[in-house]
């Protein structure tokens, strides 16, 4: 059976060898600590760091193929991979469109698809004129290296954009700017495609952020309309095949409050707006990726319920004095149908720390559920009041 290597050691990679436990593969991992979450579960762990070339080669070496579970591998490693032979999935001149925002951006309009208005910024004047000529808020953005909302700024003024362009460009990070898009609400369209060509979709699905990070995600999208979740759906296929992406692929997408869709990014990996599958459809994200870069048929990707939400636990203020054992505890007590993923990391305030999957037929008492829980377990206090121990 294969063995397949994922780059970066975090909870997608850990879910990723869970998947590939079940299928009877092996998942490699290049973690930079031992106890990173992948690090912790799989016997076959190469220590090092993705920006290091040897360690990357160290990790390739009699795998199948080189994946990821993140998108900060310089592009150069990639193609010195490629070019010694090595099946790297997603293929660097696709995986660039999920690395570079501005690359992305640029791509994108030149396709004639739907993306916010954009520039460059390579000077505080840049950003200033963005603004005086789209008008106030604008949103600030690191073209390489952001996540979770880090590297996203919306300054509201000109002096608030001049002074974050200056400390930005002033430590080396590349930016661009974008309107800020005035939103109903922000959808994911998740694809996965095979080398062979076969790509499948998920429904697409409702993501709620919170200061700029995933907290929340509704499967299916409640109360789409049928024509703009088919052509989200149709937007993900056509730019799986269009770039030649190989493995999961997530679309972020806007949503606008005059009804239209806009694309806000490209991941080419697990995604976070993936996690409700692994208990609510047939197929989850982790074993399609793998299915997918191994080039396997794909599986099923249909919905187990009507409604699956998945709630992040996230790392509190100040983490409880229970321990996440005695949480754990609790909330199986008190719903025996909420299926908990954990990811062995510490408690920091804000960090991905977990996530909760609840299945159901009624949106709104579904989606209280699963963030009672996750409540819960990253606070150890139940948002209605309830109190195990009277
Ligand atoms: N142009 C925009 N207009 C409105 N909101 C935005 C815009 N760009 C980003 N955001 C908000 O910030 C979040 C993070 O931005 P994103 O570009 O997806 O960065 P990250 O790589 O950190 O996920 C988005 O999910 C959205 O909530
Ligand atoms: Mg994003």
């Amino acid at each position: 059976m294969p063995t397949v290597t994922m780059v970066g050691g975090g909870q997608l990679a850990r879910m990723t060898h869970q998947a590939a436990v079940a299928l009877g593969q092996r998942l490699r991992v290049l973690a930079e600590r031992p106890d990173d979450p992948a690090a912790q579960v799989s016997p076959d762990v190469v220590l090092g760091s993705h920006t290091d070339l040897d360690a990357l080669r160290r990790a390739a070496t009699g795998s199948h193929a080189l994946t990821f579970d993140h998108e900060h591998v310089p592009t150069e490693h990639l193609e010195a991979l490629v070019a010694e032979g090595v099946a790297v999935l997603p293929p660097p001149q696709a995986l660039r469109f999920a690395q570079d925002k501005l690359a992305m951006r640029t791509e994108l309009s030149a396709r004639g698809l739907p993306v916010p208005a954009f520039t460059v910024v390579e000077s505080e004047a840049a950003a200033v004129g963005f603004g005086e000529e789209h008008g106030w808020p604008i949103v600030l953005k690191a073209i390489r290296g952001g996540y979770d909302g880090r590297g996203v700024w919306m300054p509201e003024d000109a002096d608030a954009a001049a002074k974050i362009t200056a400390e930005q460009l002033g430590a080396g990070v590349q930016l661009l700017a974008e309107v800020r898009v005035p939103l109903k609400r922000e959808l994911s369209a998740m694809v996965a495609r095979s080398p062979y060509g076969q790509a499948a979709t998920w429904p697409v699905v409702e993501t709620v952020q919170r200061r700029g990070q995933c907290a929340v995600v509704i499967a299916p999208a409640p109360d789409l309309d049928e024509d703009l979740a088919a052509e989200a759906e149709e937007l993900a296929l056509r730019l799986a095949a269009d770039l030649g992406v190989v493995g999961a692929m997530a679309v972020e997408l806007f949503e606008t409050t005059d009804g239209t869709l806009l694309i806000n990014e490209l991941a080419m990996r697990p995604h976070n707006s993936g996690h409700w599958g692994m208990d609510g459809a047939r197929t989850g994200q982790f074993e399609q990726h793998l299915r997918a870069v191994l080039d396997y048929p794909l599986g099923d990707t249909r919905p187990l319920a009507p409604v699956t939400v998945m709630a992040n636990i996230l790392g509190a203020p100040e983490a409880p004095a229970m321990s996440m054992d005695e949480r754990l505890h609790h909330l199986f007590a008190r719903m025996p149908d909420a299926k908990v993923h954990l990811y062995g990391k510490g408690e920091r305030p804000d960090r991905k720390i977990g996530h909760v999957n609840v299945l159901g037929d009624d949106v709104a008492v579904v989606r209280e559920r699963a963030e009672r829980a996750a409540h819960w377990m990253s606070y150890a206090v139940w948002t209605d009041g309830w109190d195990p121990h009277e």
